[in-house]
């Protein structure tokens, strides 16, 4: 028998990491080794785990150090337009979205022309704007995004939404919804045959997973 693995990135900390491990377990797919070692292997399927930081799985994929990934659309959208898109996951639905001061008297997105605007998202913010004629400064920040209004750094916000919760804690309301966005399968462009014949047998299983949940 052959000793190909496919090699599956999965989010190590956040909140991807549970339902990720929750659909191979599902699948049948039982891993050895807790996420504090960044690499396990499972004991009856050809697969190894790495545990990456979200951001990075992008660039992993493109360069096929990791043949697949278990990731969210959104952050495909941002950093990974040329990784292949496989079957959607069901899970971490959100949404990206602008939000701005509960205060601020939004109409619509022309209210934005010009002003301040903090995000983890500068590209799904730069096309969006772009296709609405819209030209605003954009805060490039990695987390707490929602801070940002009310220190004085930014107008507006861009951010994943998923229950409301920090905008509302934040004192922010969502006023545009850029794109709705949950978990996926990415496909590193570089797989090669005898890796794709594995994670063809990954995505039958996951298939009927998936089936069976819904
Ligand atoms: C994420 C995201 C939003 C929040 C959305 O932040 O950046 O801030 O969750 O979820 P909610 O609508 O259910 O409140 P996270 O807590 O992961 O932290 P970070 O932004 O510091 O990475
Ligand atoms: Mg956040």
């Amino acid at each position: 028998m052959s000793k190909e693995k496919l090699r599956i990135a999965v989010q190590k900390s956040g909140r991807l990491f549970e339902d990720s491990i929750s659909i191979l377990k599902d699948a049948g797919i039982s891993i050895d080794n807790g996420k504090e070692q960044l690499k396990a292997s499972s004991r009856n399927f050809p697969l190894e785990v790495m545990y990456l930081r979200n951001g990075d799985i992008p660039q992993y994929l493109r360069d096929g150090v990791v043949d697949v990934a278990i990731i969210g659309e959104n952050v495909l959208i941002e950093k990974g337009q040329d990784i292949i898109r496989g079957e959607k996951l069901g899970f971490s639905k959100c949404r990206v979205s602008l939000a701005v001061p509960k205060s601020f008297n939004y109409k619509n997105i022309k209210d934005l022309d010009g002003l301040k605007i903090a995000t983890s998202y500068p590209n799904t913010v730069n096309e969006f704007l772009k296709e609405k004629g819209i030209s605003a400064e954009l805060h490039i920040i990695n987390g707490s995004v929602e801070i940002a209004p009310n220190i004085g750094l930014a107008d507006a916000i861009c951010d994943i939404v998923s229950s409301g919760s920090t905008l509302f804690k934040n004192g922010l309301k969502e006023v545009e919804v850029m794109l709705k966005s949950e978990a996926v399968l990415a496909i590193s462009p570089q797989i090669s045959e005898e890796r794709k014949a594995i994670l063809e047998k990954l995505q039958f299983r996951m298939k009927s997973v998936l089936n069976a949940r819904n």
